[in-house]
């Protein structure tokens, strides 16, 4: 069989920013301990005519701008910060991006691990008909209770990867090592819409998960870890990754050197928590900014609090560099606007999904906003109408 894999990865953030400093500042705190302690220098904030549908669908848009939508007869969509119980968010981004209506979407979830589950998915679609290639769509916006610890690793970004034969980027392996333990580090009842966390517990969760899942891999005859090049990982704040990293090479019993992981992190220290995006988030710094990964192995840990994880492995191909969409990521994080502390919290308290009539301000610059709620219903619109 050929390789099935990555074929294109595009980035998508909010429109405003809350640099750390300013929150530290606010609350108190000496800044270090968000650069150095929790390893994070701001995060992407939604405006409030944006959200999951519009941030997916400013990514997604990239990816068909550039391949179209031939083939493309699947999209999953991943994400826990959900705005509907029952209609997928890949609905809404089916209908924006005018994709046709032989198509199959639906909405994935498990904590931050959906993304990676969507990939899985997409691969096996792949792999019955090669002709066929999968649009997924993890996108989110993570948000805790102001005023707690978890507050300065909020964050909001979305990513979309098309998966197909014969892929640009990356070659995803056959194997892959997986491990689930039902634990509460994280979760987000129906009738909240900010989550609940034990940061704690989540670190020692996490670290469970990526050594089970390498366990797992290792079990299955995958890969020594002398033959993976480069390491990325879900990131709920890159401090998490850091620690993780170095338990699992204490565990393999290899040496730990952090620099190899920093580049993994760029995009991450700046956009915070993405939840589902968040692992594709470090893929695509480390695609964009690393030397030359021509024919590397690539390691990607994918963590789901509750808890899921999964260690997934690709061969990055031959020539990728000339597919990447080079400085876009880093332009988008540039151009967000600055949010005061208070008008941060402003649009923070305005946040939560509600089925309630409402209009919504046009502030977004993305290719999409959501305009408001109508008789119940959530409406979405193109900021600049077709020609
Ligand atoms: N300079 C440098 N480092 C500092 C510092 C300073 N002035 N002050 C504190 N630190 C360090 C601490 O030593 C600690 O480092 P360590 O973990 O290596 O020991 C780190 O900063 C965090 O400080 P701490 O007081 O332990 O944490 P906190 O109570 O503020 O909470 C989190 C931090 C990350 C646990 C919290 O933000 C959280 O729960 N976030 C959500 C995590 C999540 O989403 N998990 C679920 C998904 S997996």
């Amino acid at each position: 069989m050929s390789a099935i894999g990555i074929h294109d990865l595009a980035v998508a953030t909010g429109h405003h920013v809350l640099e750390l400093d300013d929150l530290a500042e606010r609350l108190g705190v000496d800044p270090a301990k968000y650069h150095v302690g929790i390893g994070q220098d701001a995060f992407s904030v939604p405006a409030p005519d944006e959200d999951i549908v519009t941030m997916g669908a400013a990514a997604a848009k990239q990816v068909i701008d550039r391949h179209g939508s031939d083939g493309i007869r699947t999209v999953l969509f991943a994400t826990e910060s959900g705005i509907d119980q029952s209609k997928a968010a890949g609905v809404f981004v089916h209908g924006l991006l005018g994709l046709p209506q032989a198509v199959r979407v639906v909405e994935l979830k498990q904590a931050c691990y959906g993304g990676a589950a969507a990939l899985q998915l997409a691969l096996g679609i792949v792999a019955r008909n090669p002709d066929e290639r999968v649009l997924v769509i993890a996108a989110d916006v993570a948000r805790y209770d102001v005023d707690t610890a978890a507050e300065p690793t909020q964050g909001a970004g979305a990513v979309a990867v098309l998966v197909s034969a014969d892929p640009d980027l990356i070659e995803i392996e056959p194997l892959s090592g997986l491990f689930t333990a039902d634990v509460d580090d994280f979760w987000r009842p129906n009738d909240r819409s900010t989550a609940l966390v034990d940061g704690r517990l989540s670190v020692s969760a996490y670290v469970d998960a990526f050594i089970g899942a390498w366990d797992d891999l290792a079990s299955r005859g995958g890969p020594a870890y002398d033959t993976i090049d480069r390491f990325v990982h879900h990131q709920p704040f890159t401090k998490m990754a850091l620690k993780a990293h170095r338990k699992l090479t204490q565990h393999v019993g290899v040496p730990f050197d952090e620099t190899e992981l920093q580049t993994g992190f760029t995009y991450n220290r700046q956009v915070g928590n993405t939840y589902t995006a968040s692992l594709w988030i470090a893929l695509a710094a480390v695609l964009d900014l690393d030397d030359d990964l021509d024919g590397t192995r690539v390691g990607m840990f994918s963590y789901g609090s509750g808890s899921v994880g999964e260690l997934i492995t690709g061969i990055v191909r031959p020539g990728y560099r000339e597919y990447r969409r080079q400085g876009a990521v880093r332009a988008d994080l540039e151009a967000r606007v600055p949010l005061t502390v208070d008008a941060y919290r402003a649009l923070h308290a305005d946040g939560a999904a509600t089925s309630q009539d409402v209009d919504r301000p046009r502030v977004t610059a993305a290719p999409f906003r959501f305009a408001g709620v109508l008789g119940g219903a959530r409406h979405y619109e193109a900021t600049t109408p077709a020609a």
